[in-house]
C-alpha cells in the first residue's frame, strides 16, 4: 500500500488524484493534504480520507479549520513543508500551482519521499537542484504531466542512449487558429475555453500562450537528461497522441489515449502496476483524423523564450517562470491583454542579470524579486 500526501489536494490535479485513490482503496492510504484557501473542500476531504494532518497556506483560514476538525492543521509554507515530510508517507503528489511548489517538493525529496510530479514550475525554476537532490536521496520522480508520462511509457525497456529525439505534442490551446488581430483582442474568458483538456485556470492560459509547452520542454530536459536540441514540439490539435520518442533506427514510439488527466495521474501513482479503471477505451473510428502542424513562433513566442532560457540555464528559467506567473494572474484579472504576457516575460528576461550556478536561496530570491518587479511594471502600465 502506498502512503500518499497530496500538496494542493483541492486543485484540478489534487482532486483527480483523490478520485483515483477512492477507486483503489487497497492500493493507497492518504497521509496528508494541503490547500491554499479552500478549507470547505479540504474539510470534506478530511472526512472522506481521514489523513493524519493537513496544511492551509492562508493563516486565518487555517485557524478557522482548526475549530472544525480534530486532526493537526498546520499553516503557511512551513505547514505545507511539514505535510511534504510527514514520517508515515512514502509518496508525495506535488500538485501546487507555481513556484511555491519548489520548497515543499525539495523538502519531500530530502526526506526520501518518491514524487509524483504535476508542479512543472518546480523543475522549470530549480531543475538542476531538484534533480541533484533526487539522485542524492535515491528517490523517483514520476511525471504526472501527460506528455512526460507518455515519454516515460515510451522509454520503458529502452536504453536512453538509443533516443534520437523526444517529440512533445501540443494541442495549440484555445487560440491555435487565431490571427494577430484576434490575439490582440483575446480575453481571459476566451483563453479559458481549452479545446481538448479540462484543467486549472493558470495552465489553461499557459496552454494558450504556449508557455506551458515551453515549461514542458524544460521539464523533459531535466526528467530525461535530454539536450534541448533533441526535444521537438509539434502541434497535434486532437490531443490523442500525448508525446513520442524517436530512436536511432528512426522507429517512433507514441502513447495514445483520450485527453483525460486521470490516465497519467493513475499511472504515476500505480507504476509499475497497471490497474483496470472505468475510463472509456479509445475509439479509433471516432478519432480517425489525427493531424499535425508546425508551431507559429512569431505569434506564440513563449515557446522560443523557454528554449532560450533553458539553454542559458542558471537563474533565467526562474525569471521566465516568475514573470509568467504574475502576467497570467494579471491577465486572468483583466489587468493586462493577452499579448502583454509574452511582452512582459521578454522584458524581464532581457533585463535579468544572470547567475550561472545559483544555489536554492539565490533562485528563490530571483523568483521573489522578479515577481515584485513584474507587479510594479503592470501597476505603472510600463510593459
Ligand atoms: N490541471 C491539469 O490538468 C494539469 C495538467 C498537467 C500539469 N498540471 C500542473 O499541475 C500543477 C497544479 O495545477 P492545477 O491545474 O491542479 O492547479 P489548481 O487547480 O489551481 O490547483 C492548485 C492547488 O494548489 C493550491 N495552491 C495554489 N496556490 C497556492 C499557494 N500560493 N500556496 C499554497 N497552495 C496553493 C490550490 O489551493 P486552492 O484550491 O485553495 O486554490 C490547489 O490546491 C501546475 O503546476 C500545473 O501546471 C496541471
Amino acid at each position: 500500500m502506498k502512503k500518499i500526501s497530496i500538496l494542493g489536494s483541492t486543485g484540478s490535479i489534487g482532486t483527480q488524484a483523490l478520485e483515483i485513490i477512492t477507486q483503489f482503496p487497497k492500493e493507497f492510504k492518504v497521509i496528508g493534504l494541503t490547500t491554499n484557501t479552500k478549507i470547505e473542500i479540504l474539510e470534506k476531504q478530511i472526512k472522506a480520507f481521514n489523513p493524519e494532518a493537513v496544511a492551509v497556506m492562508d493563516g486565518e483560514k487555517a485557524d478557522l479549520l482548526k475549530k472544525k476538525v480534530d486532526i493537526n492543521v498546520f499553516a503557511g509554507l512551513d505547514g505545507i513543508k511539514k505535510i511534504a515530510s510527514l514520517e508515515n508517507s512514502d509518496t508525495v503528489v506535488s500538485s501546487l500551482l507555481g513556484s511555491i511548489g519548489v520548497e515543499p517538493t525539495l523538502e519531500a525529496i530530502k526526506k526520501k519521499k518518491n514524487i509524483a510530479l504535476a508542479n512543472k514550475e518546480t523543475l522549470v525554476t530549480a531543475g538542476q537542484i531538484v534533480m541533484k537532490e533526487a539522485k542524492k536521496n535515491d528517490i523517483s520522480i514520476m511525471p504526472i504531466d501527460s506528455e512526460h508520462s507518455a515519454i516515460f511509457q515510451c522509454l520503458v525497456g529502452e536504453d536512453i542512449s538509443n533516443v534520437n529525439k523526444i517529440i512533445l505534442t501540443c494541442s495549440g490551446g484555445a487560440f491555435k487558429n487565431y490571427t494577430k488581430d484576434q490575439l490582440e483582442k483575446a480575453t481571459a474568458k476566451d483563453a479559458l475555453k481549452h479545446p481538448t483538456w479540462n484543467m486549472g485556470a493558470k495552465i489553461t492560459i499557459d496552454s494558450a500562450t504556449l508557455m506551458n509547452k515551453g515549461f514542458e520542454v524544460i521539464e523533459a530536459h531535466w526528467l530525461y537528461n535530454m539536450p534541448y536540441e533533441k526535444i521537438e514540439v509539434i502541434m497535434h490539435p486532437q490531443s490523442i497522441i500525448h508525446s513520442m520518442v524517436e530512436f536511432k533506427d528512426t522507429s517512433i514510439k507514441a502513447q495514445l489515449g483520450y485527453p483525460d488527466m486521470r490516465i497519467p495521474i493513475q499511472y504515476a501513482l500505480t507504476y509499475p502496476k497497471r490497474l483496470k479503471n472505468a475510463l472509456p477505451n479509445l475509439d479509433f473510428f471516432k478519432n480517425n483524423n489525427l493531424t499535425f502542424k508546425e508551431i507559429n513562433h512569431d505569434l506564440f513566442p513563449c515557446l522560443s523564450y523557454a528554449y532560450e532560457a533553458g539553454k542559458t540555464s542558471g537563474t533565467l528559467p526562474a525569471v521566465m517562470n516568475a514573470a509568467n506567473e504574475v502576467a497570467v494572474a494579471s491577465f486572468l484579472q483583466d489587468k493586462i491583454k493577452f499579448l502583454d504576457i509574452p511582452k512582459l516575460i521578454k522584458r524581464l528576461i532581457d533585463e535579468h542579470k544572470l547567475i550561472k550556478n545559483p544555489d536554492i536561496d539565490e533562485i528563490l530570491e530571483v523568483d521573489k524579486s522578479t515577481k515584485e518587479k513584474a507587479k510594479k511594471i503592470i501597476e505603472n502600465n510600463q510593459y
